[in-house]
């Protein structure tokens, strides 16, 4: 899809990134490429789509590659693990801010926050744009595999995607069903 507004440079500049981690790590290739694809549908449907928002979507899970060691286990994941994978937001907003996007870093380090306060910082203060990623990332997790849990459906993983944004200040400016029939027409086209 062509984005009339993102700049070539920050096209080509994600399109290399991927391509690395296409070859590197598919696993999480998928999970940048799905999350990036789905964030910046839904920010494009609510005029919020930049080259900041553009590179925080694709690039809002590269700190997971330094978690393979938990992501491939077919198991339960523990607590002390789970402590690990909720630090992805944190060490890929790093590696974001050291490439040189500040902004870009911020919207991916409160990327699993929600309107309600209950997302892996409990922040209650940041750019309501994050909230987009959260979306797509949260959406994606739900209709895919992990460990021995089958992939969720379509209307559990609508339920559970929703769930932290329905009767929020959120929903009164950003439409639901609009989000709901976005999250749908991607999932039969992809799942
Ligand atoms: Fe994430």
């Amino acid at each position: 899809m062509k984005y009339e507004n993102i700049n070539k440079s920050t096209i080509d500049f994600i399109n290399n990134i991927l391509l690395t981690h296409k070859i590197l790590s598919p696993q999480v290739y998928l999970k940048m490429k799905h999350t990036g694809d789905l964030a910046i549908q839904l920010a494009e449907n609510f005029n919020l789509l930049d080259d900041d928002f553009y590179i925080a979507s694709y690039l809002s899970n590269i700190g997971l590659l330094s978690l393979m060691n938990i992501l491939e286990k077919d198991n339960f994941i523990h607590d002390k693990e789970y402590a690990q994978i909720k630090r992805h937001p944190i060490l890929s907003a790093e590696v974001v801010k050291q490439l040189g996007f500040e902004k870009a870093s911020l919207l991916i380090y409160y990327h699993h926050e929600n309107p309600k306060y209950l997302g892996y910082f409990k922040a209650d203060n940041y750019p309501i744009e994050a909230n987009f990623i959260n979306i797509a990332d949260t959406f994606h997790g739900c209709v895919c595999q992990k460990g021995f849990r089958p992939p969720l459906t379509f209307n559990e993983a609508i339920e559970e995607t929703l769930k932290h944004y329905k009767d929020t200040s959120f929903e009164n400016i950003h439409s639901i069903n609009e989000i709901s029939n976005i999250l749908k027409k991607y999932h039969s086209n992809f799942f």
